[in-house]
């Protein structure tokens, strides 16, 4: 590369001319929202969203901090991703393009694509769905994912999306803290050239006993073999298939529930978060517009996230459908069968709008450059990030290598709690500095601030809040509202807390720093160091155990485990594995230690409490660090010997 790569954080990269020219959003935008963000909110509302009953109020926050977005008004999400477009006259355009792993194709139009969802409403009806019940859905990355979501949705019912590579302890304990009727699932999903099997999980979860499921509705996917059990299990097909393509959508208030999200947090119990309907897809569809400069008569969006995560279900089955626009799914891995099946893709279907996490983009530069050159990627006009933050080496090869130097990227930042985009550059409007996602989203209001909560100095590093509720927030966690107000709202008054440390530049940019508390960030992927711990502790070989994120060149951060076997287990050369295996089968395979060290004693403060910040510098190779609060200071000795032997 040229000598850009040297002072990667000094250079900024202004929007192509042509790219501000045409831009949804200028930098006007900013300190018109700043200027009356409730009055912002309320018109992007009306401008974007089809409301069967106009809202009275915007915002109700006279109980916080549970929020009412667009009190009184009354809509059908699905309706507004679906219908309204058919009724436009744009039924003939391309809602998904699918491309299977394997190579199959199906093509989707607006008005296909509706009558499908038409039938699934149909066809849950049929299992008694309701408004206000909740529906899990395990899957693969295949259109009938984003159709049963839509499905409940038109039906006011909440889906639970539980991610495929999750296990089927995983899939219970989400079961049962929805109290799910219904599990939509499929036989399995292709990936790396092979059949991944889900039902087999699904009769798993479900053998536990004691669950609420009453139907599971199977998808014929990846044929491998599955067994039916009479009674519960259906086939997808045969009911669709009985369903009239006809389907009147109901309209529920802006509150009404639209689905249930598990995510980690500092404890070991997996959070709901509750997301909305009026609010969240107003937010989620200006984003669109504003940081993805959608085009829906022109561009074809491609966000390669899981529906099994938040990114999978704003920018997958709810942002580019609002919006009208065309999106790639794509079901299987970046390598399958070659190194350059994205960019194959991108060329096949035109991608003009790209939107992958930096640890995908770090594994495509490992792999090197020829396998992006080998494909036609001269329709790409905006590139997107999103995860975790983007180191500027990654941002520059993505810019140039996928970008063509052409393209603007956008780093968003935000998270499942969030719903929508927070803090991101708009393409058009803001001169791009690599690394730093910049500025919140016009209408959103954010600060870092210290451990009294005041406001940091610029580039101190404090804490990142959000200081005034926003439309897409999480509008609680599911069944527990003590829980909601404690995570989220008890460390400064009156702001919501992120839990990532951030930094402010000299040009009021934001920099972000990694999570501050007990969550991991794997490839992306949230994942909490209490959750693998208890899942350790779970085996009856292990008395104790302490995880850390270390540093990880791919991953972001890998997940290292230290364990303290009990008094009778014995130590052998597959102890490790075991153990590695464990995890993998009671959380799933993303959670999967990449080390595990058997050692005799975890670091300790007098108080007892295990310090993990020692575990990480050890991990990260920096040797031992003060380890003056240690109840026993030479256990870190015997501890950095035994990782240094591997
Ligand atoms: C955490 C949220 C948002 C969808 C995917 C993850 C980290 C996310 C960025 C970014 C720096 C980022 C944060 C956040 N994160 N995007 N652009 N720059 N950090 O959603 O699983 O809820 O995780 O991901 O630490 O708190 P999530």
């Amino acid at each position: 590369m040229t000598d850009q790569s040297q002072q990667p954080a000094d250079q900024t990269f202004p929007p192509p001319e042509e790219f501000k020219r045409n831009a949804n959003v200028t930098a006007d935008e900013y300190d018109k929202a700043a200027a009356d963000p409730l009055a912002f909110w309320a018109e992007k509302s009306r401008e974007l969203l089809d409301w069967e009953t106009d809202f009275s109020e915007t915002l109700d926050w006279s109980d916080p901090p549970f929020a009412k977005w667009f009190v009184g008004g009354r809509l059908n999400v699905a309706y507004n991703c679906l219908d309204r477009h058919v009724e436009a006259g744009n039924g003939d355009r391309v809602a998904i393009h699918f491309e299977g792993e394997p190579g199959d194709s199906r093509t989707y139009t607006y008005a296909e694509l509706t009558a499908e969802v038409c039938k699934a409403a149909n066809m849950l009806t049929s299992l008694g769905v309701k408004s206000g019940d909740r529906v899990a859905i395990y899957m693969p990355m295949v259109p009938e994912a984003t159709i049963a979501m839509l499905a409940c949705a038109r039906l006011g019912a909440a889906h639970s999306v539980v991610f495929g590579g999750f296990s089927s302890d995983a899939l219970h304990s989400r079961i049962m803290d929805a109290e799910a009727e219904v599990v939509i699932t499929a036989d399995g999903g292709h990936r790396r050239g092979k059949p991944s099997s889900l039902k087999p999980a699904v009769d798993e979860a479900l053998a536990k006993g004691d669950t609420p499921v009453k139907h599971v509705v199977v998808v014929e996917r990846a044929g491998n073999d599955i067994e039916m059990t009479d009674g519960r299990d259906q086939y997808w097909r045969e009911l669709m298939d009985q369903q009239s393509d006809a389907h009147t959508p109901e309209f529920f208030d802006s509150e009404h529930p639209l689905y249930i999200l598990y995510t980690s947090g500092t404890t070991g119990k997996p959070k709901g978060i509750l997301h909305t309907s009026g609010g969240y897809l107003t937010q989620v569809l200006y984003s669109m517009y504003a940081s993805f400069d959608i085009k829906p008569e022109q561009d074809v969006f491609w966000c390669t996230a899981d529906v099994g995560w938040v990114t999978g279900h704003s920018y997958v089955a709810y942002g580019p459908l609002a919006a009208g626009a065309t999106q790639v799914i794509y079901e299987g891995t970046p390598d399958s069968p070659h190194r350059g099946r994205w960019w194959e893709i991108v060329e096949k279907y035109k991608v003009s709008i790209f939107y992958a996490a930096p640890t995908a983009i770090r594994a495509c530069m490992k792999w090197g450059r020829e396998h992006a050159q080998k494909f036609d990627l001269s329709s790409l006009r905006l590139l997107g990030s999103v995860g975790e933050p983007i180191n500027p080496e990654a941002w520059l090869w993505y810019h140039e290598v996928i970008g063509g130097g052409r393209c603007p990227i956008v780093d968003t930042w935000w998270q499942t709690e969030t719903g929508a985009h927070m803090i991101v550059p708009l393409p058009g409007a803001v001169d791009l500095k690599p690394g730093s996602a910049q500025r919140p989203l016009p209408g959103i209001s954010a600060q870092v601030v210290d451990d009294a909560g005041h406001p940091c100095e610029t580039d101190a590093a404090g804490f990142l809040t959000i200081t005034e509720p926003w439309p897409a927030m999480l509008r609680g966690i599911y069944k527990d509202p003590e829980r909601f107000k404690e995570t989220y709202w008890s460390q400064v008054e009156g702001q919501y807390f992120a839990g990532d440390g951030a930094r402010f530049d000299a040009d009021g940019d934001i920099w972000f720093l990694g999570r501050i508390d007990d969550v991991m960030n794997v490839s992306g992927h949230r994942l909490s160091t209490a959750e693998i711990e208890s899942a350790l502790v779970s085996h009856p070989d292990v008395a104790e155990s302490a995880v850390v994120g270390a540093a990880d060149e791919t991953s972001g951060q890998a997940v290292i485990a230290f364990v303290v076997l009990r008094g009778k287990a014995t130590e052998d050369d597959d102890t490790a594995a075991a153990l590695q295996n464990h995890v993998r089968r009671e959380i799933g395979p993303i959670a999967k230690p990449k080390q595990v060290f058997i050692v005799e004693e975890l670091p300790k403060t007098r108080s007892g409490k295990i310090m993990r910040r020692l575990l990480k510098d050890v991990a990260e190779n920096r040797g031992i660090g003060n380890t003056t609060t240690l109840a026993d200071a030479s256990v870190m000795d015997v501890i950095a010997s035994r990782v240094a032997e591997g």
